[in-house]
């Protein structure tokens, strides 16, 4: 029996994972799996290249009893841009849609009921395979994708986190692959989160990699604050471009907040009224403070913000994005596929 309350952020073994297998030019037959382990050659660039690009999303128990899923079409969309800058052959539109839709539907029993707040996350996932050794792009890939029942990635929207700003580290190059979702920019990012969880803080922030000037994005979310009635995100070639960031800029413009996409220096930081954390694990994750000092472990520390519970205008947009996925709110931009 899952808790469907207690459900945080860990992997649960499901019913089912689709996969399918590109090779010699053409993809194969799309696959059940009831088994998550897969069999690949030793020698696949993935393994030693890290030609790799995964996505995130959800489906969720609506008000009305239908399952939706949220916004697949711009996580396919991203996915071909991720394989692209890989070299790698990855589903068009249709098939990925077509795939997400079946495993939710073979997983249906683990999408949390109406009511618990909780999700069923969608990790789509393509892997370069194929025995090779030299440093090149796979002429194979590997398609799949698996789901879990999720709750809050950290705390959640009443349990607002720390960060510190990582000024030893940097995710990505000024000229990189930051703006990819490729598992080596969390690679990447690892070390400074194990750093920053001896210290304290379950999230850190990057700097852009050229000057560290500005704020970039955390490890696995977008950058948002509100100043008065702006809803502010950095405009960067080294952040990932968030589909929850972009539907919260719509909601915000909806709700009649300003927009203002534009580089951040930290010195601004001290201005926010609020700032949060946003992307699809993390919804929005209230940011309690942020420490900017020389090194993550360094005991000396500038505390350049700070607010001790969810701010007013973060928490609206929650409600809204969330009503919206839940089915509470009317889907204006037609955002949701239903199942
Ligand atoms: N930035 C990074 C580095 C991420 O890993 C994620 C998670 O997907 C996001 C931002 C948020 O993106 P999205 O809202 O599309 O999930
Ligand atoms: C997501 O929000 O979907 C992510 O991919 C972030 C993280 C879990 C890697």
């Amino acid at each position: 029996m899952i808790e469907w309350n207690q459900l945080g952020f860990s992997y649960i073994k499901t019913n089912t994972m689709i996969c399918a297998h590109y090779k010699d030019g053409k993809w194969g037959e799309i696959e059940s799996r009831t088994d998550d382990n897969i069999t690949i050659s030793g020698l696949s660039a993935s393994l030693h290249y890290g030609v790799e690009c995964f996505e995130g999303l959800k489906a969720f128990n609506c008000k009305d009893g239908k399952t939706r899923i949220f916004r697949p079409d711009e996580n396919a969309k991203r996915l071909i841009r991720s394989a692209t800058y890989l070299g790698i052959e990855a589903p068009d539109i249709e098939m990925f849609i077509k795939m997400v839709r079946q495993a939710v539907a073979e997983n249906k029993e683990f999408v949390p009921p109406y009511g618990t707040r909780a999700s069923l996350y969608i990790r789509p996932t393509l892997i370069g395979v194929g025995a090779q050794l030299g440093v090149k792009s796979s002429e194979e890939s590997f398609f799949f994708i698996a789901v879990a029942p999720v709750g809050n990635y950290a705390g959640g929207i009443d349990a607002p986190v720390p960060a510190v700003i990582a000024r030893e580290y940097d995710r990505a190059a000024p000229k990189g692959s930051g703006s990819y979702k490729v598992g080596g920019n969390y690679a990447a990012s690892l070390y400074a989160g194990i750093e920053a969880k001896k210290a304290g803080y379950p999230a850190v922030l990057y700097l852009d990699p050229k000057e560290h000037k500005y704020i970039d994005e955390f490890s696995s979310s977008n950058f948002f604050a509100i100043k008065g009635d702006k809803y502010i995100t950095p405009d960067s070639h080294t952040v990932l471009p968030s589909i929850t960031n972009k539907s919260l800029i719509q909601v915000a413009m909806d709700l009649g907040y300003t927009i203002e996409r534009r580089p951040i220096p930290v010195e601004e930081l001290d201005t926010f009224d609020e700032v949060g954390e946003c992307g699809t694990a993390v919804v929005i994750t209230p940011v309690s403070r942020i420490d900017d000092k020389p090194s993550i472990l360094g005991k000396e520390c500038t505390k350049v913000y700070n607010y001790k519970a969810c701010g007013p205008v973060s928490r609206k947009l929650y409600d809204t994005l969330t009503g919206i996925q839940y089915g509470e709110i009317e889907d204006r931009h037609g955002w949701c596929l239903e199942l």
